[in-house]
């Protein structure tokens, strides 16, 4: 949840996160998620409203994510969002989850300038996106089975280390030796900008099967396994970057705080002359800002959603539509 203002810009957001309540099944339940969500999002919609002195009148609109994910976790958000709207006699805007993630690093006080490239890499999507400007973007690549941060937290699993995966693996990965174990970097020996991330988890697996389960061990292949997934998307960008001619890189979404990540793809950048952009840590996974900021360029550009409650368990970024051809 957040409040966010188009000229003194974030006033308040607020989190509440259902980590531990899916660490004990370790995954998302999506039952149990959108239950919970019925349950905190009216009083965390309060405490924003509160944290920012403000009261629901003074909201001009109010955007919400409708997809894609999961869809009933989705429908609650839509519900509420589009409801809230509608009772306050306000637009609604329905944002694209992935759209946000893009968006977040607009939030830090040295925002990006379009065009850029972006790597989207989340739980549930690895992209690689030309940007020209809002709701233009053409797709340069896409995993074709599992999501970099899908493939940490199968990862995590399988080397025992619970839930969520992607912190706790490079946390771990921090004390291990990266080159004790030969890792393959998928896909980067033949051209494209696609990504495949199960063969490195297969690869892993047999790994851990026939090594002797100690606490080196596992910080070893920790480390390893982060290694070869922060050189497989640091070979793809720079392969996106030649291609575009770009001269800036946006990364955002969960694995987007991944500290090794951050730093192979900074690198890079100074290596190249390129600009690297992040959100803030809290920004790179999911929360309420970026959702809110998106809306708001939207709101601003003169968009907005019919009455209808319309939840999207899939919806392709590329479909989106530009800022320019939709008026008032
Ligand atoms: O964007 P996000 O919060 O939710 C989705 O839209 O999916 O991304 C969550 C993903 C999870 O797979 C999580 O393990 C991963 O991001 N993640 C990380 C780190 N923090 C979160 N992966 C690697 N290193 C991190 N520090
Ligand atoms: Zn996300």
């Amino acid at each position: 949840m957040a409040v966010y203002d188009s000229d003194a810009g974030l006033l308040a957001h607020g989190l509440f996160s259902q980590v531990e309540i899916h660490a004990e099944y370790g995954g998302v339940v999506p039952e149990i998620a959108s239950r919970d969500h019925v349950r905190k999002l009216l009083p965390l919609i309060n405490q924003c409203l509160d944290e920012a002195g403000l009261d629901r009148s003074a909201i001009d609109a109010v955007a919400y994510t409708a997809g894609p994910g999961l869809i009933g976790a989705l429908l609650v958000g839509t519900a509420i969002g589009r409801s809230i709207a509608f009772a306050l006699e306000r637009p609604a805007i329905a944002v694209h989850h992935m759209e946000g993630h893009l968006l977040a690093p607009m939030l830090e006080t040295e925002p990006p300038s379009f065009p850029f490239v972006a790597l989207l890499v989340s739980g549930g999507h690895t992209l690689l996106v030309e940007v020209r400007g809002i709701g233009e973007y053409r797709i340069l690549g896409e995993t074709l089975d599992d999501a970099a941060g899908e493939a940490f937290d199968k990862t995590a699993k399988l080397l025992g280390l619970g839930y969520p995966g992607g912190p706790v693996l490079a946390k771990l990965a921090e004390t291990g030796d990266a080159e004790r174990f030969a890792f393959p970097r998928p896909m980067t020996n033949r051209p494209g900008l696609d990504f495949s991330f199960s063969g490195l988890k297969t690869h892993t697996r047999n790994l851990w099967m026939n090594t002797e389960h100690d606490a080196t061990s596992q910080a070893d292949i920790a480390a390893g396994f982060q290694l070869a997934v922060v050189d497989t998307l640091a070979i793809k960008c720079r392969r996106a970057m030649q291609q575009t001619r770009a001269n800036q890189l946006v990364v955002a979404g969960g694995v987007g705080a991944n500290i090794a990540l951050r730093k192979a793809l900074q690198q890079d950048g100074r290596k190249h002359g390129w600009d690297v952009a992040f959100p803030r840590l809290e920004f790179c996974t999911d929360n309420g800002a970026m959702i809110a900021f998106a809306g708001c360029q939207r709101l601003m550009a003169g968009q907005s959603s019919g009455l209808e409650l319309q939840s999207f368990a899939r919806w392709p970024l590329d479909q989106l539509s530009p800022l320019e051809q939709t008026g008032p």
